[in-house]
Parts: C-alpha cells; sequence; structure tokens
C-alpha cells in the first residue's frame, strides 16, 4: 500500500494547469469503439481509472495507446464483446462500456459490478435503458448477457438523473436507428462533452446539459479529434487545498461556468475566488467562515464528489457546518481518518454535522475512497505535524501526479511506494 506524508502548517502559494476531466474522458474512451474509426484524445489525465480503460478498450481488440496526455484509439481492428471481471472491477465506472459494445457488435457480456467504497452501486437504470432499445438480458452465473442485433431508438425516462445512464443511453443511442428521447437526463458538464465529441463522430444530439436529450445515429466519422474539459472537481479540491492552507494559488485551464456551486459555497466561507480568461486566483487568509449547510445535488447543485474536500476545509472555520449527502449512501467514510487527526465530526444518517475551528494534528490515516483520499490530503495540510496517508492508490485513480501538483503549490509531500 503507497503512502504520502504531508507536514502541515505551510501557506500554499504555486500555479498549475489543471488536469483533463477523469469523468469525461472515460466515457468518451468508450463511445471511441462505436464506430470503427480513429479517435484522438487530447487533454487525457495520466490516472489508472485511464489505464483500466485503455485495459478494456485493448482486451476488446482496439489499439489504444497514451503518451503526454494524448490518447490514441484504433476501433477498426475490435473483435470482442466480453468484459472479464478482472477488468469490470478494476474500475468502478466499466459499466460505461455497455452502450458502445452493444451498439457496436449487437452483444455485450460484464459482470454485475460490485458495490463499492460509495455503497452500492446498481445499474438497474442502464439496464432498463438498454432494454428500452431493444436490448435482451439474461444474466448467467453472476454475468449479464445482452443480445441486440439492431439497437431501435426510444424514449428512455430515467428514474434518476444518473450520470452514467444518461452516459450509456446517449453512446447506445448514438449507434441506434432511430431517434431516441431521454427525459430526466443528467445534466453534468461531462455529459455536454460527451455530446461534442458523438456529435462530432457523426451522430446528432439535442439538449444536451439540460433534462431532456435527443440522439439520433448518424455515419460515423473515419477520424475523430476531440479535447477532453477541464477536471472540475480537481479544481474544487484544490480550492479547499488552499481554503484549509491559507495562502494564494493560480489555477490554468479552469471552467469557472462549471463550478458554480462550488464558487458560491467557498465564497460564502470567505475564500476569494477570481476568475480571467481560464485562470483562477483563489485566496484564503487565516480566517474563514463555516460553510454553514451544504446539501450535495445533481449538476447543477453542489457536486457530491466535492463534498469530502469542501468537509475537511471547513474544518479550519471556526463554528458549525451540516453536510447533507443525497447522492451515495456511504460517502462519509473519510469523517472516521479526520476524527483522528482531531477533527469534531458527528455522524447522524446522511448528515454529517462538523464543528469547526479545532486544531488538528498530524496522524497515520487511510484513505477510504479517492474523494475520501482528497479530504485527508486538503485537512493534513492545516494539521500540526506530520500526516501519513497510505491507501494512495485510491488518490492516484483521480488526480495526476498528485504529489507533484501539490509540490508545485507548496506544500510539503513525500511519496513512499513501500507496499505492504
Ligand atoms: C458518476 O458516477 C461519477 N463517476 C461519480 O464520480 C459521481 O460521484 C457521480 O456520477 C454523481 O455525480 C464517473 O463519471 C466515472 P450516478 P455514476 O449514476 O454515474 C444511483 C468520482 O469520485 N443509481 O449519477 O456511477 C446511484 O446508486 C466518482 O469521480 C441507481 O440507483 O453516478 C447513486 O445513488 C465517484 N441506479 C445515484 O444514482 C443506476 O442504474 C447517482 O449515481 C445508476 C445509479
Amino acid at each position: 500500500m503507497s503512502s504520502l506524508t504531508v507536514t502541515g502548517g505551510r501557506r500554499l502559494s504555486g500555479e498549475i494547469s489543471l488536469q483533463g476531466a477523469k469523468n469525461s474522458a472515460l466515457p468518451i474512451l468508450a463511445a471511441s469503439i462505436l464506430s470503427a474509426g480513429e479517435t484522438v484524445l487530447t487533454n487525457v489525465p495520466a490516472l489508472t481509472d485511464v489505464e483500466a480503460a485503455l485495459a478494456i478498450l485493448r482486451h476488446l481488440g482496439c489499439r489504444a495507446e497514451f503518451s503526454d496526455g494524448t490518447v490514441w484509439v484504433d476501433s477498426s481492428t475490435m473483435t470482442g464483446w466480453d468484459i472479464p471481471d478482472p477488468l469490470m472491477r478494476r474500475m468502478r465506472s466499466s459499466v460505461v462500456f455497455l452502450g458502445a459494445v452493444l451498439a457496436r457488435t449487437g452483444q455485450a457480456a460484464l459482470s454485475l459490478p460490485g458495490g463499492c467504497e460509495l455503497g452500492p452501486r446498481p445499474i438497474d437504470l442502464h439496464l432498463d435503458a438498454m432494454e428500452r432499445l431493444g436490448a435482451v438480458i439474461r444474466r448467467s452465473r453472476g454475468r449479464l448477457i445482452f443480445r441486440a442485433p439492431r439497437l431501435q431508438g426510444a424514449r428512455i425516462d430515467l428514474r434518476l438523473p444518473s450520470v452514467g445512464a444518461t452516459e450509456n443511453a446517449m453512446i447506445a443511442a448514438a449507434g441506434a436507428r432511430g431517434l431516441t428521447l431521454i427525459t430526466n437526463a443528467a445534466r453534468e458538464p461531462e455529459i455536454r462533452d460527451l455530446a461534442r465529441y458523438l456529435t462530432a463522430m457523426g451522430a446528432r444530439i439535442g439538449g444536451a446539459g439540460t433534462s431532456t436529450v435527443t440522439v439520433e445515429g448518424g455515419a460515423f466519422a473515419p477520424i475523430v479529434r476531440h479535447r477532453v474539459i477541464p477536471d472540475r472537481i480537481a479544481a474544487a479540491t484544490y480550492i479547499a487545498a488552499v481554503a484549509s492552507a491559507g495562502g494564494r494559488i493560480v489555477l490554468r485551464q479552469v471552467c469557472e461556468r462549471d463550478l458554480t456551486a462550488v464558487n458560491d459555497a467557498f465564497r460564502q466561507m470567505g475564500v476569494c475566488l477570481c476568475y480571467r480568461c481560464g485562470t483562477l486566483v483563489a485566496a484564503a487568509g487565516e480566517r474563514l467562515k463555516p460553510p454553514l449547510t451544504v446539501t450535495t445535488r445533481p449538476y447543477p447543485g453542489f457536486p457530491t464528489d466535492a463534498q469530502p474536500p469542501l468537509m475537511a476545509a471547513a474544518l479550519r472555520a471556526r463554528g458549525t457546518s451540516a453536510f447533507v449527502e443525497t447522492i451515495f449512501e456511504n460517502r462519509f467514510r473519510h469523517v472516521p481518518e479526520l476524527v483522528k487527526m482531531g477533527a469534531d465530526i458527528r455522524v447522524d444518517g446522511q448528515v454529517a454535522r462538523v464543528f469547526g475551528g479545532r486544531p488538528l494534528h498530524g496522524a497515520a490515516v487511510t484513505a477510504p475512497d479517492l474523494r475520501g483520499g482528497a479530504a485527508l490530503l486538503t485537512a493534513a495540510l492545516a494539521a500540526e505535524g506530520e500526516t501519513t496517508i497510505f491507501g494512495t492508490e485510491h488518490i492516484m485513480r483521480g488526480y495526476e501526479d498528485i504529489d507533484r501538483t501539490f509540490r508545485a503549490l507548496g506544500v510539503n509531500v513525500k511519496r513512499d511506494e513501500r507496499t505492504g
């Protein structure tokens, strides 16, 4: 198990370019197999989740290379339709390959993705969407087998604005005959980015970023070039870092429009955020105000992925805050680890009450999941002494070169790759 050791107490100072969005690159990589052509994807972050997606593409017979932020995929050589269990389990969101494999080959086989650190991760909405488009599903020895000789456009009413189910439905619909209407669709920026990619491939898409999306397949272009949008959750994480440690940082390649709810929460705390031409200057002084009540919601509400880092930053603000988690059942697993550092946080069901302003001290803690790990890093910046964070493989799923990035922001951090 790798670890990071952070020595707290330093104000941040530095400048970085924000990584490309993990949660946009992954569905686009899945969609790249819709056509027997080439995709050149730029601004792709070097993450273990991206490596896992490339492993699935190669297993299916595609050629996929990654170098210096650019991924090149040639899916003309694709022959597979079965995603084996080990590959499914390497990346929680591998279910997003379902729609593309089904549309391209007329069949698909994958294992039920296990639950993950955030709680059970059902895929009923994904399955319903595939059935609406004409797929027949059967279960066999814990695996799901899909048959759909020809997907046909349909109306898909999503019970929840699920990001992944919206993406799977859009991708499958782009490979279907006729028009598909998706209602109660997720509105996240990553949905709009996927729509831009599918449009460049040749699909006709309306309403992406609203609750009602229409998709119509079309003749696919032989080669598609696309640049992934900036990672808004990584941006929120670095804003939380400067809120927690104090100081002033500059983030390049940030999209202000994707961060409205996040900006409001940090400004409420007294963090200064100044955006100009895609660059953000974020600064925080000694005194922070508590964010009061933060309720996670589907976009454009406050993003669940930014809840853990914001909670860690709120520890530095004298006063009480309440975090209401409405998206995932089990997204407070960073709390006991923060308590080891001296935090006073009390969880009651889906509400965590933070009693901020108490001094934090270094400790040995373990990242419970990707964003929980980011919360521990955020708190360690404000803690007295050294904090060693184990389980940083979770963090590296979503943050590119996290130790190098934090060092560029003035943090005293060391990575230890010793296993065991
Ligand atoms: C995406 O996950 C993101 N992952 C998550 O980011 C993010 O937290 C989440 O959207 C919410 O914004 C990627 O994009 C790769 P959902 P996804 O389907 O698609 C329930 C990170 O840290 N649901 O919108 O899996 C589900 O249980 C990750 O980067 C069903 O009930 O999320 C959850 O309660 C974590 N049935 C809610 O919907 C389904 O078929 C939202 O899940 C699907 C989902």
